[in-house]
């Protein structure tokens, strides 16, 4: 089947070429170590078939939000040695200043990044000038970071419109998942949309009614929806002046039919702090003094249920303050029923976004699901149903 941007399969002949490949490299550090290298585990498919097919492969990227100030906090130079160890090959690094001479000096199969693009304050404008002094660099682009496509900015967009522009594999595996998940599913569909507020996802619910059969919503966003609905959630986070436009989703949902799942039985403390004394009851017996900390079992159980009805799943956001146990038991639960339905072959589970990935692997379930996604915003972008600019400027 043609898909619908063009891939590392098109690319041809590409010995000796000088090939840009836009990677997200943005990961976190603490004390000079990489403290969670899955974005950097996730460009090896893509720079080392480049480098084996003989391109010269020049990685841009951003570090951090700079804003166009260049300093060494911000400089991919700390990355390179990380980088190098994941990719298992040697990696160059390449400062801004001298860099059309550096390049010059690579040979095919070598591999290059390329200093913070964030240090020119038009990478984020899209400003042509930047584009050309990129482009300039290259022969062709390849844009393989799905988690930085929801910018429009030069390396992640206008880079595409100047050279030839294909999706790297890892952007083809995403763009093939999100298309399972969402784009053309096998139905009923069930979403999972957890986090703290409703206020950061509202445009996902309202997207999220009109698309899936099942919306099942966990962690604070809950309580919110609850008190909308009269419950008293005593403590509990919450948004209460978002009461009416809980309502108007919860009515879109029911034109929509699809079913809106809130917990009926939860976890309740009155102190947020590891293991303090917990009580499990009826969200209608939660204490004024208490707060809501995570799904009851009883919820949990009738949840896995309506997964074992499911063919697709798309999951964003725990269940409950999973950082801090015992709040961590409904969102593992479900993960783990969601990951063995997967591996049985009835379900298609999709997961992405913040601290979705970290609740996955907590569960020590990341690896079971058919596709977890390395992106944060750009997931919850694509989940609101938003076509994003670095996708779009890649479609033939
Ligand atoms: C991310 O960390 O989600 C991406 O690298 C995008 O970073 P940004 O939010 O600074 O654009």
């Amino acid at each position: 089947m043609t898909k619908a941007f063009k891939t590392l399969d098109d690319i041809g002949e590409i010995t000796g070429k000088r090939v840009l490949v836009r990677e997200d490299l943005n990961v976190p550090m603490a004390d000079g170590a990489v403290t969670d290298d899955t974005r950097l585990r996730a460009t090896v498919a893509t720079v080392s078939e480049l480098a084996d097919r003989g391109a010269i492969v020049l990685i841009l990227a951003h570090f951090g939000r700079p804003k166009g100030i260049p300093s060494p906090e911000f400089s991919l130079s700390q990355v390179v040695r990380p980088y190098a160890a994941v990719l298992g090959r040697p990696v160059r690094y390449v400062d801004w200043e001298g860099a059309t001479d550096a390049v010059a000096m690579l040979q095919p199969g070598d591999i290059a990044v390329l200093e913070n693009t964030r240090f020119f304050g038009g990478e984020e404008k899209n400003d042509p000038a930047v584009v050309d002094r990129f482009a300039a660099l290259g022969d062709l682009y390849v844009n393989d970071a799905f988690s930085a496509a929801h910018r429009a900015h030069a390396s992640t967009e206008g880079l595409a419109h100047v050279l030839p522009a294909f999706a790297g594999r890892a952007m083809e595996a995403e763009l093939d998942a999100l298309e399972k998940a969402l784009g053309a599913p096998e139905h009923p569909v069930a979403a999972v949309v957890g986090g703290a507020k409703v206020s950061s996802k509202l445009d996902v619910l309202r997207h999220l009614v009109t698309k899936v059969d099942h919306l099942i919503i966990g962690g604070g966003m809950a309580n919110t929806f609850l008190a909308a609905r009269g419950v008293a959630v005593g403590k509990s986070l919450c948004e209460h002046e978002l009461a009416s436009v809980c309502e108007q989703i919860l009515d879109a949902a029911d034109k929509a039919n699809c079913i809106v799942h809130l917990p009926y039985d939860v976890v309740v403390a009155k102190e947020f702090k590891p293991n303090p004394a917990t009580r499990t009851v009826n969200v209608h017996e939660v204490a004024a003094d208490e707060m809501i900390l995570d799904v009851g079992p009883a919820a949990v159980e009738s949840l896995g249920d309506v997964l074992k009805n499911c063919r697709t799943l798309v999951w964003n956001g725990p269940l409950g303050a999973f950082e801090t146990p015992p709040f961590d038991t409904a969102t593992v639960a479900l993960a783990k029923t969601a990951a063995a339905l997967t591996q049985d072959g009835s379900l298609v589970s999709v997961a992405g976004g913040g601290d979705t990935v970290a609740a996955l692997n907590h569960a020590g379930v990341a690896n079971a699901f058919t596709f977890v996604s390395t992106a944060g915003g750009a997931f919850l972008e694509w989940m609101e149903g938003r076509e994003l600019p670095g996708v779009a400027a890649l479609r033939r």
